[in-house]
């Protein structure tokens, strides 16, 4: 008898395709905004698309519904995979609400964003109406989650889990405790805190989403994904435990770096930048593991680009997080906040670490959810892998020059004590960049389309082949 548990996997299949799907949409918006930056025109003085109305529906579909279904997707599957168990909750059908829950939250996104109706709360924006859905559906992904570890058939709990399970559990309590609001009609309402204390809890939930949605998840991903595609295990195991404990107790402290010389108190600042250095060290252990997995392996670098998308992702997420904790030193935080680094560290950890560790895992995952032997084709990966590495590597450095060019042209002064040079100079000065990266995020997007067209040609249906018909006939 075949005791192999049946795995859902038609739920994983849905979020894997979705997660390609919504990258292509938010991504295509985000380079309209990069284009709009150049060409304001490109708004058509229409309401809806407006930089202001269209920023926060980039921020909104890449980072939960392309971030979030990749995690969905990765989550549900790994946890199926390594407690031998399927997915707890079918009885209720759990697993299919969370789909298609977490897709209407995402229409419900792209239609009210675009429309102006917001909460003003960066990453928090959507009105409270969608933030019910949103608990409805996260506290569903819960109970199917832990209700599958807690069902499981092996006694070890591996370490991708304690990620994905870290991940889930915090974005829960940061989402409800940041939403707190009284409404005022189906559309309006106002937060249940003020003044600093709101900016502080804002930023709390901030920070934390990178922490826990855009770098514990995504290192649950690493953590099955690389040794995976590697063909070896961990590099070290104490090192992912002592990695898992030491991320996710410092990362909560580290928030009050988004509001440096504000009226927030400066002990939290001080906090806040302190916690931020300390976070270097388990970041780059977590990157380190990653990397190291690869060890006696290295050949596979240059014969495979799944690996190669995986282990530059961590390469990023090494970058981004040695960039972070210098960004969070006051005295450089003073010259980098409102400019262009910002931007170019957000992206340097968006498209390097997140976007590549999701795609390289869709690789992985896209072949086996539709028992295929591989992706349809290996050289379009790699196209992939080059277009998309190029287009980064353009979009960052582009940011950095911008930023620290426009930082220094701020602050310069004359011996009179009268500023050198004016705002307009400043934004004149960076229309080259915004040129450039208006380019290398043409080139992430042109990426993803040759990943769409690889995952169709994967997926769709397989023709019988011709001589096998032939033979049958004859
Ligand atoms: C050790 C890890 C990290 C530290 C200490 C850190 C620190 C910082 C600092 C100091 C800022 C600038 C705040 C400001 O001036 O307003 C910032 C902004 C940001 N970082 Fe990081 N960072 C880290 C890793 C990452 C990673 C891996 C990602 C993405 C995957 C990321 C995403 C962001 C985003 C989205 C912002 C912009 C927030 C906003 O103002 O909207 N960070 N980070
Ligand atoms: C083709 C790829 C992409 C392009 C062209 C792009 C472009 C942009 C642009 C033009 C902005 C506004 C910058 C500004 O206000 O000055 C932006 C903001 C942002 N993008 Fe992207 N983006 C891309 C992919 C992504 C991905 C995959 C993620 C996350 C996984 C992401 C996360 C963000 C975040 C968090 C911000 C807000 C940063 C802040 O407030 O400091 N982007 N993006």
């Amino acid at each position: 008898m075949d005791s192999t548990p049946k795995y859902n996997e038609k739920v994983v299949r849905q979020f894997a395709i979705a997660t390609v799907i919504w990258g292509i949409v938010g991504m295509a918006v985000g380079v309209l905004l990069a284009a709009q930056l150049l060409w304001p025109a490109l708004n058509f003085d229409v309401p809806w698309l407006t930089f202001s109305r269209l920023r926060p529906l980039h921020t909104n579909a890449v980072i939960f519904a392309f971030g979030g279904s990749g995690l969905f997707a990765t989550s549900y599957y790994v946890v199926q995979r390594t407690c031998s168990a399927p997915l707890f909750g079918e009885k209720w059908k759990l697993p299919a609400f969370t789909f298609w829950g977490w897709q209407a939250v995402i229409v419900g996104a792209v239609i009210t964003l675009p429309l102006g109706l917001t909460q003003s709360k960066e990453y928090a924006e959507l009105i409270w109406p969608l933030d019910v859905l949103i608990t409805l559906v996260w506290v569903a992904y819960a109970v199917v989650f832990f209700g599958t570890i807690a069902m499981r058939k092996v006694k070890h709990i591996y370490v991708a889990n304690w990620f994905f399970g870290a991940y889930v559990l915090t974005i829960a309590v940061l989402h409800i405790v940041n939403n707190l609001a009284i409404p005022t009609s189906w559309t309006h309402s106002y937060p249940v805190y003020a003044g600093a204390v709101d900016a502080m809890v804002q930023w709390w939930y901030g920070h934390n989403a990178v922490g826990f949605f855009l770098t514990a998840g995504f290192l649950g991903m690493m953590y099955y994904f690389v040794p995976k595609q590697a063909g070896r295990p961990i590099y070290s195991y104490r090192l992912s435990v002592v990695h898992f404990w030491a991320l996710i107790s410092i990362y909560m402290w580290a928030g009050p770096h988004h509001l440096h010389w504000t009226s927030l108190p400066e002990w939290a600042q001080s906090l806040g930048m302190v916690f931020s250095l300390i976070l270097l060290a388990p970041s780059w252990g977590g990157m380190i593991n990653g990397i190291m997995t690869l060890s006696g392996a290295w050949h596979k670098l240059r014969d495979d680009p799944i690996i190669r998308f995986l282990i530059v992702s961590l390469s990023f997420y090494g970058m981004s997080t040695f960039e972070g904790p210098m960004m969070s030193i006051k005295t450089v935080n003073a010259l980098s906040h409102y400019t262009d680094w910002t931007i170019g560290h957000v992206h340097s950890g968006a498209l390097g670490w997140v976007a590549f560790i999701t795609i390289g895992s869709l690789y992985v995952l896209i072949p086996r959810l539709y028992g295929r032997e591989s992706m349809y084709s290996v050289k379009a990966i790699s196209l992939h892998f080059w277009v998309s590495t190029i287009g980064v590597v353009l979009y960052i450095a582009a940011m950095w020059i911008a930023g620290v060019m426009q930082g220094l042209m701020w602050r310069a002064s004359n011996p009179d004590g009268t500023l050198t040079y004016s705002f307009i100079q400043s934004l004149e000065a960076t229309y080259p960049y915004y040129a450039v990266r208006l380019l290398g995020g043409l080139l992430f997007l042109a990426g993803m389309f040759i990943m769409a067209w690889n995952v169709w040609r994967t997926i769709r249906p397989q023709p019988q082949p011709a001589t096998a018909s032939a033979t049958a006939t004859a």
